[in-house]
Formats: structure tokens, sequence, C-alpha cells
């Protein structure tokens, strides 16, 4: 199941500290290879013999005991980990990592480490809801630490609550899931067009009617159609953002360069994913020199621009369409009549009064929504993630339909 996986686990001082024993035991049972490091404290529960017999390897806690010369270990077990996981991790830990600090073993490797690091906290119930905790848990979250929650129930110090190390075996089926997520390319051999971004459309040539997107959102849905193996094109609008990893990028500026764009890439496209915020109105005649002022009030004559998924809805042949809206109320209602009157297979409704969400945020809080009837919120999380979650959630729905795209 995790065959030659390395596994870097770092167990701190705490009561769950024989939960770990038994993580490791599962690692290693399951294929893994699994290097330990542990603090002074974590010792005071388990000798670091316990760890060695169990993970098979030489056991980590004093940063300035060099086992093998040719290495400094904290760097060469930072660098060998494909995955580093804190287990149990205390309030201590957490702290010190969300400030920083390198002051031993665990603490000097976990800042040296560029592998996903994942922190399974356990503690007492108030501790964990200490202010300073869900302070240092917040910012090392959008730092892109991973958190495995801990369950609710029995607590060594008495209490019942939140507060207990997750059971070993739902670590493991964590672990053996992102494993394989990392070896799954649903999009692999689909062409998967992105747009994003505002839309400019001109006045005169100083000046443009144009909206507050940032891009972002949009980025990210093709970083993620990238990660899933498909051969990715994005058609952006004026952004400030860097250009995602081997994603092919069409830059346009006004709703019909962007129309233009996406139609010479819809035909043998997949998917077609309109996360841009196209300007409905252009200015119905575009002045070549600049506009001088007057006296008085001025008014710009605007007429439609072309509804661009509309187009590519009427067009539909075996593309699967998904569409954003951003709305400020009724989002349900409205997502629901766009996918009919758009022809839509889904749309992804975007409340942008919501002060977790919107235009130029980093983060978003959507809902999905299916011409099959699927429903599925989406809760506030960083647009990086929240695009991975849609694509995967979307190649779940389809895995029968993908093939014959
Ligand atoms: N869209 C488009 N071309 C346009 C306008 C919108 O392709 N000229 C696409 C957007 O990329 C988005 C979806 O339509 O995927 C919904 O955009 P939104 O602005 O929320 O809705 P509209 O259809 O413009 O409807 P309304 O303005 O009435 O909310």
């Amino acid at each position: 199941m995790l065959d030659n996986q390395k596994i870097l686990v770092c167990v701190t001082g705490g009561i769950a500290v024989y939960k770990s024993v038994s993580l490791v035991s599962k690692l290693t049972q399951a294929g893994a290879q699994v290097k330990v490091i542990m603090t002074k404290s974590a010792m005071e529960f388990v000798t670091p013999l316990t760890f060695q017999a169990i993970s098979r390897n030489d056991v980590f806690f004093d940063t300035f005991d060099e086992k093998d010369s040719r290495v400094i270990a904290h760097i060469d077990l930072a660098d060998w980990a494909d995955l580093v996981i804190v287990a149990p991790a205390t309030a201590n830990v957490i702290s010190k990592l969300a400030n920083g600090i390198a002051d031993d073993m665990v603490t000097t490797t976990l800042l040296a480490s560029t592998s996903e690091i994942w922190i399974a906290p356990a503690m007492n119930v108030h501790m964990y809801e200490n202010k300073a905790i869900i302070r240092n848990i917040k910012s090392l979250d959008q730092d892109g630490y991973k958190f495995i929650e801990p369950s609710e129930g029995y607590l060594a110090c008495g209490y019942v609550g939140k507060g207990r190390l997750e059971e070993p075996e739902k670590i493991v089926n964590l672990i053996s899931n992102h494993f394989e997520r990392n070896t799954y390319f649903p999009l692999k051999g689909k062409k998967v067009v992105v747009t994003a971004g505002p839309t400019r459309e001109r006045i005169d040539p100083v000046r443009y009617v144009s909206n507050f997107s940032s891009g972002k959102m949009g980025y990210a849905m093709a970083q993620a159609a990238q990660a899933l193996g498909a051969e990715t094109v994005l058609v952006s609008g004026p952004v400030e953002l860097d250009k995602p990893i081997g994603v092919t990028v069409i830059e346009v500026e006004s709703a019909d360069e962007m129309l233009q764009a996406v139609l010479s890439h819809y035909e043998d496209a997949s998917i077609v994913i309109k996360s841009a915020a196209v300007a409905d109105y252009r200015p119905k005649e575009v002045q070549l020199h600049k506009m001088k002022k007057k006296t008085g009030d001025s008014q710009i004559e605007l007429e439609r621009t072309t509804d661009i998924l509309q187009v590519l809805g009427s067009k539909k042949t075996s593309q699967l369409l998904i569409g954003f809206a951003a709305e400020t109320q009724d989002s349900i209602r409205y997502g629901k009549e766009k996918i009919e009157r758009k022809n839509l297979d889904y749309i992804i409704v975007n409340d942008v009064t919501d002060p977790d969400g919107g235009f130029g945020n980093d983060s978003n809080v959507v809902t999905l929504l299916s011409s099959k009837g699927l429903n599925r919120p989406f809760p506030a999380m960083t647009k990086k993630k929240l695009a991975n979650e849609l694509l995967e959630t979307i190649c779940i729905e389809e895995s029968d339909s993908l093939n014959d795209r």
C-alpha cells in the first residue's frame, strides 16, 4: 500500500506518544520506510529503542549527535522524507513552528523540510481551544501545513472533549490516500480550457470599462487541471499573477478577444471552465483619440458583449461545460437558472458579498451545482485548495463520462 514511501514521524511529548508507536508500526507494515525523531519530552513517555525496533531505523533526538559524519542529520532527514508527520503534536511544537523557532532536532528538521508537513495535534481540550493555539494553528494552515484534526472523546486528563490524537488506522488511511492521489491523473490525455480574470473594454486609448476580478480563482483552476494530468490552456484577461507552471497561457484584453481565443480551442477541448468575469457591456463606440473633458455631464453609450458561455453552450458537443456565477443575492436560484439558460453541466456559485470569498480574496466559499441536481457547498478555504477539491469532485462525478469527452 505504501511501498517504499519515505515517511518521517516527529514525535513530541504527550501521553498520546503510545499511539505513535502504533502509527509507526502500521506504516512500516504497510511497506513505508519510516524514520522517527523524538523530542526530549516524548522520551519521558516511550524510549527511542521502542521506535527503533518498530521502524527498523535509527531514532534521532539530539541535533548535535551526528550519527553519520558525511551528512548533517536534520538536513539529511528533511531532504529524505516524502512526507513529514508530527504526531502527536503538542501545543508547544505547534507554537514554535508557527513562529519559526528551531531549538531541537524536531523543530530544526521541520524548518528545513520542503516536503508536505502534516500535524496531528493532541492536547487537553482547553489547551486546544486556547486563543494562542487557535491563532498559531490558523497561521500554520495559511503557511500550507496540513492538520489532522484531533477527535473527541475521553482525554487522559479526565476531561471529555476534542483533543485526542486521531486513531493511527485513520492516519494511515489518510497517508495512503495522499500517495494514491499523487499518482491520480484522471485528466491525463484531456484538454482543459480555463478562462480567468476580468476583460477590459476600451473607451478610448487611455480608458476602459472593467471589474475587480483578480484572476486568482481561474489561475488556481488551471493549475489544478494541470496537476490532475490535463493539457491545460488558460485564456487570461489582464491580471497581476504569475503564470501557472506547465500551462499554456493566452493573454487577451476584451470579451471579443476572449471569445475568439476560447473558440479556437473549443472543438478538441474535453472540459471548458469559464472563471473569467467577462464584461457584459462595452462602449458602443471606441474613440480613436483621448476624449477631452467638456463642461457638464457626459454619457457613454454601452452595448452588450457576446455571452461567451452561452455561445459555448449552444455549440456544445461532447465538452463538459463549467461556468461560474458571481452573485450578491439568491445565488443558488440564479445559479440553477444559469445552468439551464447557458446549457451548462456545472456552475460554481460564488456569493461575492461573503467576507471569506469574492474578488481579490485568497479564499473563497462556493456551492457546486450540476445539471443533474448536485448541490454541494464548499466551506471557506484557499482558492488553490478549493480549485483542487472542485475539480476532483467533478472528476469523481464524471468518472463514467470522462472517457467519451
Ligand atoms: N460569461 C461569459 N460571457 C459574458 C458574461 C458572462 O462567458 N459576456 C460567463 C462567465 O465567465 C461566468 C458566467 O458567464 O462563467 C456567469 O457570469 P455572471 O456575470 O455571473 O452572469 P451573467 O450571465 O453575466 O448574468 P447576470 O449578469 O445576469 O448575473
